[in-house]
C-alpha cells in the first residue's frame, strides 16, 4: 500500500514538474518564473528552477540542507520527461524529481520539484497504528475463541472421556446434565442412555441367573426328597410307584426348562439362524390347531380358526410353530374346561395380524406388562402346578421380534384374554 501510495506521489511530482517545464517552455520569462513560483507557495510541493549549471533562477522557498545536497548531485543524464531523484521516503526528508526545460531548442536549465516526506509518513505512522490494534483486536478474539471453544468443547470431551472409561469399568452411575442441547450435548444424552441399559442389562443378568438357581432348585428338591423316600426298603411298592412317577415328572418339567432357556439363550445370542419361507398362513395354522387337538379335546375346549383370506408370509414355519404351540398351551392351561378358543387372522395397513383369543381366567392389569418377562408368573404357585416354567411367553416375544413382528396382550380378569401379533405379509 504505501509503496504504491509513494510511487503514484512521485508520479504526481513528475506530471506537476512537467508541466512547470510546457509553461515555461511556452513563454520564457520573468513574469512566468515569477508566476511559477507563486503557484508552489501554497502548495505541498516546492519548485526550483536552474539554468543549465543549476545555478538557481528562482525558487518556491528557501532551500535547506537537504534540497541543496539533492540539488548537488550529478542529475545527467536527465531525459526529456525527466527523472526521479530521490525516492527514499523511509530516511529522506524529501522525495524530488527533476525536468528539463528547452528554450528555442536549447537545453536551457531544470525544473527540480520537491515534496516533503512528512504526509507519507504521517500516513505509514496512523496505518501502523491501525494495524497493530486491528492485531491487538484479533488476537484478543483469538484467544476469547480459543478459550469458548476449549470451555464449550473440549470440557465436555473429557467429561465424557471420563464417563465412558468409568463405563468400561463396569461403574454405571455416570451423570451427564447440563450438556447443552448440540451435537455433543446428543453424545452426552447417548452416554447416559447407554450407561443406563448396561446398569440396566447387568441387573437383569444377575436377576436371571438368580431366578434359574431359584427354578431348578424347586424340581431338583422334589426330586431328591422323593429319590430318598423310594430308596427306603419298608415301603410298599405302590407308594414306590408313585414317588417315581413325581420324580419322572420333575426330571421332565427340568428338562423342558432347560431346553427352553436353552433356546433363549441361542437367540439372545443371536447364534440362532431363521430360515423364512413363503407360508400359506391359513393352512399351517390349521395344521398346528389339528397337531394341538387331542389337548384341547381333553379339556373339552373348541377351538375356532376364522382365515379364509388368501394370506402369505414369510417365516420360518419351525420356530413360528414354536410361538403358536406356546400360545396354544397357555390359554389352554388358564381357561376353564368347555370354553372356546378362537383364531382370527386380519389384514391390517400392509401387516397380517393374528389373534388368539381365549375366555380364561385373564390377566390382571399389574401383571399385564411383565408377563413377557423371564421366569414370570402371575400366580406362581399354580402356574407350577401347571407345568409351567413362565419362560415361554418370553420366547413367544423373542421369536416374534426375531421375525421383524411385534406382540402384544389384552386381557381382562374373569373374561379372556387375546394376544395379537403383527407380521408383515408378502405380497406379488
Ligand atoms: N392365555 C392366558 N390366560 C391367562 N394367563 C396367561 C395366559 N398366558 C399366559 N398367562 C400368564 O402369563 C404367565 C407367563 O406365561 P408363560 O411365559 O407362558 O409361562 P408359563 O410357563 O407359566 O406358561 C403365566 O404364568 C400366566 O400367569
Ligand atoms: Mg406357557
Amino acid at each position: 500500500m504505501v509503496k504504491s501510495r509513494v510511487e503514484e506521489e512521485l508520479i504526481a511530482l513528475q506530471a506537476r514538474g512537467n508541466n512547470h517545464r510546457e509553461v515555461l517552455e511556452d513563454s520564457y520569462n520573468a513574469e512566468t518564473l515569477h508566476h511559477i513560483a507563486v503557484m508552489e507557495w501554497n502548495a505541498d510541493t516546492e519548485v526550483i528552477i536552474t539554468d543549465q549549471k543549476k545555478n538557481i533562477i528562482i525558487s518556491s522557498s528557501k532551500l535547506d540542507k537537504e534540497e541543496k545536497e539533492i540539488l548537488s548531485k550529478k542529475i545527467e543524464p536527465v531525459p526529456r520527461n525527466g527523472k526521479i531523484l530521490e525516492n527514499r521516503w523511509k530516511s529522506e526528508k524529501y522525495i524530488s524529481t527533476v525536468s528539463p526545460y528547452t528554450v528555442n531548442g536549447q537545453q536551457k536549465g531544470y525544473v527540480f520539484m520537491f515534496k516533503s516526506t512528512d504526509q507519507v509518513q504521517s500516513l505509514i505512522s496512523r496505518l501502523s497504528h491501525h494495524f497493530l490494534v486491528a492485531a491487538v483486536i484479533t488476537v484478543t478474539l483469538l484467544i476469547l475463541t480459543i478459550l469458548f471453544l476449549t470451555k464449550s468443547i473440549t470440557t465436555p470431551l473429557i467429561r465424557m472421556k471420563k464417563a465412558t472409561e468409568k463405563l468400561s469399568r463396569g461403574d454405571f452411575s455416570v451423570h451427564l446434565t447440563d450438556m447443552g442441547e448440540d451435537e455433543l450435548g446428543e453424545l452426552s444424552r447417548s452416554i447416559t442412555i447407554l450407561a443406563r441399559d448396561l446398569k440396566h442389562l447387568k441387573e437383569e443378568r444377575s436377576e436371571f441367573l438368580s431366578s434359574i438357581s431359584h427354578e431348578l432348585r424347586t424340581p431338583l428338591t422334589y426330586i431328591k426328597g422323593y429319590a430318598d423316600v423310594a430308596r427306603q426298603k419298608n415301603i410298599e411298592d405302590k407308594d414306590r410307584e408313585r414317588y417315581l412317577d413325581i420324580i419322572y415328572e420333575e426330571s421332565e418339567k427340568l428338562s423342558d426348562m432347560i431346553k427352553d432357556l436353552f433356546n433363549l439363550a441361542k437367540i439372545d445370542q443371536n447364534t440362532f439362524i431363521i430360515h423364512r419361507e413363503k407360508v400359506q398362513l391359513c393352512s399351517y395354522l390349521r395344521g398346528i390347531c389339528e397337531k394341538m387337538m387331542p389337548a384341547f379335546k381333553e379339556k373339552g375346549m373348541k377351538l375356532e380358526i376364522d382365515c379364509s383370506e388368501n394370506i402369505y408370509v414369510m417365516i420360518d414355519p419351525m420356530r413360528f410353530k414354536q410361538v403358536f404351540l406356546n400360545l396354544f398351551d397357555n390359554a389352554i392351561k388358564y381357561s376353564d374346561p368347555y370354553t372356546k378358543i378362537n383364531i382370527f387372522v386380519k389384514r391390517e395397513k400392509g401387516d397380517v395380524l393374528i389373534e388368539i383369543r381365549d375366555e380364561g381366567h385373564g390377566i390382571p392389569r399389574e401383571d399385564l406388562s411383565f408377563i413377557f418377562e423371564r421366569f414370570y408368573r402371575v400366580d406362581k404357585s399354580r402356574s407350577r402346578d401347571f407345568g409351567g416354567t413362565g419362560l415361554g411367553l418370553s420366547i413367544v416375544k423373542e421369536l416374534v421380534e426375531a421375525h421383524q413382528g411385534r406382540i402384544e396382550v389384552k386381557s381382562e380378569v374373569g373374561k379372556g384374554s387375546t394376544f395379537l401379533i403383527w407380521i408383515e405379509e408378502m405380497t406379488e
